[in-house]
């Protein structure tokens, strides 16, 4: 049921893991299926310079995030935004219809990745109000982009992310709020 393009980038993925010098990171997440995606990116003269992803999914989602990372690869952040579900399924050979599903998460993973960077300094001085600088950073580049998103995140997630102190912190901010 899968194209051998699909098959291949499943097999063989490009581009995968984490970028350890990311300027920003897109996390989304599925909530149909549960699968978790992070695409990292790292900006130079206004193009995708480097792009790495972590995917927790499907054989589809694996394969979709590898060939998303193919297309993004050198281009501007304006062409890079602009990549579609329908773009990454073409550039497969086709996915199955239940599938599609999937190449949505990548494709809205990298549009994620783009928004942070541009909104870097916002988002980090408003987790600055929660924690302090060193964690914000953390967050950030976990792809935390936000008090929102920090709603969002598992009590897991965070304890792996921020330092004790900063988690505890978060933790009560939480409570307040909620
Ligand atoms: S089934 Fe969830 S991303 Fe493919």
């Amino acid at each position: 049921m899968y194209s051998k393009r699909v098959m291949d980038h499943f097999l063989n993925p490009r581009n995968k893991g984490r970028l350890e010098d990311a300027d920003a990171v897109g996390r989304v997440g599925n909530p149909v299926c549960g699968d978790v995606m992070h695409i990292y990116i790292k900006v130079k003269d206004g193009k995708i310079e480097k792009i790495g992803w972590e995917t927790m999914g499907c054989a589809a989602a694996i394969a979709t995030s590898s060939m998303l990372s193919e297309l993004a690869k050198g281009k501007t952040i304006d062409e890079a935004m602009k990549i579609s579900k329908k773009d990454i399924a073409d550039a497969l050979e086709g996915l199955p219809p239940i599938k599609m599903h999937c190449s949505n998460l990548a494709a809205e993973g990298l549009q994620r990745a783009i928004e942070n960077y541009l909104n870097r300094d916002k988002i980090i001085e408003e987790l600055m109000q929660v924690v302090g600088k060193e964690d914000a950073m953390a967050l950030f580049l976990a792809g935390i982009a936000g008090i929102d998103d920090l709603k969002k995140a598992s009590v897991e997630e965070i304890a792996n992310i921020a330092s004790d102190e900063a988690a505890e912190r978060i933790r009560k901010f939480l409570k307040n709020e909620g």
